[in-house]
């Protein structure tokens, strides 16, 4: 079984639902308090064990400063020196979809330069339980993970998150028999949905994603081409889901309510901040 050493973040995605901010700054390049979502996204994935690091964009955004050493900038930063310089000693890859045609599109642009399973990291979605302050930063596990799951399995894998009944007809909505997983219902209503548990944004695709593109073309599954292919890993019995502590927090750049309140979130749960933050929302929230 081959090693994941390869990670794709999709971030090509016009981000419609952000503008106008996302017109002029790249949504996955928007702070959670202070560090932007492509770190946490890289420094999990470098936490998983990739060491190649592939993030696909369009033209219209730039990412190349994400790239750059900012150490070099600010020698004496006194936080981990990762959070100046996420890619580290990583390789890294940009690839440019220059039509959004959805997920397994984007992802299709990366796969002519790699071999072997890899992990899909949604770029404007964050999965973490850590909240530490910034002098003790650590990345998410939760890509870790799901590379243990893989590597006991061997199969296709995705991190799966219990949204509640309420939230049920905005995700992807899988059953699971143990971890394997059973059906998938895109957006169901609340009466037909099969279970509570959502894709969430994290997946291990088998070396065989190049050969499924071919058999499930976007010109005939449209934006669903990436759930027709996770169809066919699951018609195999080779589709597994690792289901995410309630622990985890889900935080979602891509649209401004949700964002917003990611942020105070992170913010109340983090040791600088929480207890100036409450004080304020407390004395705001008396104000008439
Ligand atoms: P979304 O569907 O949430 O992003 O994709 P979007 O299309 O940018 O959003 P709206 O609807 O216009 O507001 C989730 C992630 O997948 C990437 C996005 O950049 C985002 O990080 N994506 C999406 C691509 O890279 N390519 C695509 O064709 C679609």
């Amino acid at each position: 079984m081959g090693r994941v050493l390869d990670a794709v973040i999709v971030a090509a995605g016009l981000g419609t639902r952000m503008l106008p901010v996302s017109g002029f700054v790249a949504k996955e390049m928007l702070p959670l308090v202070d560090v932007p979502v492509m770190h946490h996204l890289i420094l999990e994935a470098r936490a998983a064990g990739c060491n190649r690091i592939h993030i696909i964009t369009s033209p219209s955004k730039d990412f190349s400063l994400v790239l750059d050493d900012m150490n070099k900038k600010f020698p004496s930063y006194p936080n981990d020196q990762s959070l100046l310089n996420p890619i580290g000693d990583a390789e890294y890859f940009i690839h440019y979809q220059h039509e959004q045609l959805g997920l397994a599109h984007a992802i299709s642009m990366a796969s002519s330069s790699i071999s072997g399973p890899f992990l899909v990291l949604l770029g404007d979605n964050i999965l973490t339980p850590n909240h530490a302050a910034l002098s003790s930063f650590e990345p998410s596990p939760v890509s870790k993970e799901l590379v243990s799951l893989h590597q006991e399995t061997g199969c296709a894998c995705s991190s799966v998150y219990d949204v509640g009944i309420e939230a049920v007809n905005q995700y992807g909505i899988v059953s699971l028999d143990g971890d394997r997983v059973q059906s998938i219902v895109e957006k169901p209503n609340q009466e037909v949905a099969p279970s509570t548990l959502a894709f969430c944004g994290r997946y291990i695709f088998t070396e065989d994603f190049s050969t499924l593109l071919d058999h499930y073309p976007v010109e005939e599954h449209g934006e669903l081409q990436s759930i027709a292919i996770l169809e066919h890993w699951m018609n195999e019995g080779k589709l597994r889901a690792h289901v995410l502590e309630s622990t985890v927090s889900w935080y979602d750049s891509g649209m401004p309510l949700v964002w917003l309140t990611s942020q105070i979130d992170h913010a109340l749960r983090r040791p600088e901040y929480g207890d100036k933050l409450v004080a304020w929302l407390n004395q705001r929230m008396n104000q008439s």
